[in-house]
């Protein structure tokens, strides 16, 4: 039986769940005709309690092309891209759960993820299939997607439901780990934008920059507004559109009005709806967070690699919309 040699970057909510969760499946990786073995698990502090050997976890970067294939889940952009372009630039596969880092330095990264190198299903909606529903999809051509893409936001808008404020439901979120100490990536829009800038890098245009999604987040919202919209038969949700409108796509994260019986709106979790043409319209939702449920959509990444399945490619090159978008109405 081969061996396979596994460096995972980040021992943290994400990285532990994913070391724990391969000690779980080995008979799945037997059956495949391999062996997992880490070479090494990067941290920062030796000292905290997780589910890793003491004796795997290395605080300082290790040999990374030793490797046959390189798991992220660090979290940020400079730290992490310096860690993984030597092992990719040597053609070692990188699987990530790092939105963040794809988003913001895809100029780096854009020519090994169109190489097929890089995998990244547990980026945007954890374990819950996102990029692979949406490659699915090519068989059909997008008119229109919206989705909720950040659990942390969609706790709060669910608690100010029943009656909290703004400041009570963040304030419950950090209590129950939902949301961080420093919560202005998910409240600001931030973390829905760069997984929204990462589907439309696989759906319509190969360079869609980051910086091209328009950002409002929900710090904004106050009980009134959701109480008007639900007097309306309305629910208020942050919503990531991916539209037409004026022949070009756009790119918008936003409080949003949905009908109450709308897909989106009845969602408990996480959840994309698409238009497509001449498939129709779809919907999947699911978890979109969690150590568990983002450790099932890297472990599902690492079976694809190894069934010999390439990583989640861009789209070949930038397509017109077909149609002019709907999206929904803001939140004043
Ligand atoms: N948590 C989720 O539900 C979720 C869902 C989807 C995607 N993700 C993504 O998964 C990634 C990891 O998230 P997480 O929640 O697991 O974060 P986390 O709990 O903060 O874990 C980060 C890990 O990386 C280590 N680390 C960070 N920077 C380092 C550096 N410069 N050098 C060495 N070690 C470093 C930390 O070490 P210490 O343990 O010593 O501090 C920790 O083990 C992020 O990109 C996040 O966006 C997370």
């Amino acid at each position: 039986m081969e061996t396979l040699k596994i460096a995972l970057l980040g021992g943290g909510t994400v990285g532990s769940a994913f070391y724990t969760l391969v000690q779980e499946r080995l008979e799945d990786f037997h059956a495949l005709g391999v062996s997992p073995r880490f070479l090494g698990v990067l941290v920062r502090t030796p000292g905290k309690a997780r589910p890793i050997p003491q004796e795997i976890l290395k605080t300082e970067p290790f040999d990374l092309l030793e490797a046959d294939v390189v798991v992220e889940a660090l979290g940020g952009v400079e730290a992490p891209l310096r860690l993984v372009l030597p092992a990719l630039e040597a053609g070692i596969p990188l699987i990530t759960a790092n939105k963040a880092l794809l988003a913001e330095a895809w100029e780096r990264l854009r020519p090994f993820a169109e190489e097929g190198l890089i995998y990244h299903e547990a980026s945007v909606m954890a374990g819950t299939p996102a990029l692979s529903f949406l490659e699915t999809l090519r068989g059909s051509e997008l008119l229109e997607l919206h989705g909720i893409l950040n659990g942390t936001t969609l706790y709060i808008l669910q608690e100010m439901e029943k009656g909290r404020t703004y400041a009570e439901a963040l304030q419950e979120a950090q209590r129950l780990g939902y949301a961080e100490a420093d919560p202005t990536l998910d409240v600001e829009g931030t973390d829905a934008a760069h997984k929204l800038t990462l589907l439309a890098r696989l759906l319509v245009d190969p360079g869609f920059p980051f910086a091209g999604v328009e950002a409002r987040g929900i710090t904004g919202l106050t009980l009134e507004a959701l109480k008007e919209a639900e007097a309306r038969g309305e629910r208020v949700r942050l919503v990531a559109s991916l539209y037409g409108e004026g022949g070009r796509w756009q790119a918008r994260v936003a409080p949003v009005r949905l009908p109450q019986d709308h897909p989106l709106a009845r969602a408990r979790g996480n959840a994309l709806w698409v238009r497509t043409r001449p498939l129709g319209e779809v919907f999947v939702t699911g978890p979109g967070a969690g150590g568990g449920a983002t450790a099932s959509g890297l472990l599902a990444d690492l079976f694809r690699l190894l069934s010999g399945a390439s990583g989640h490619l861009p789209a070949p090159t930038p397509k017109p919309p077909l149609a002019e978008g709907s999206p929904f109405p803001q939140v004043a």
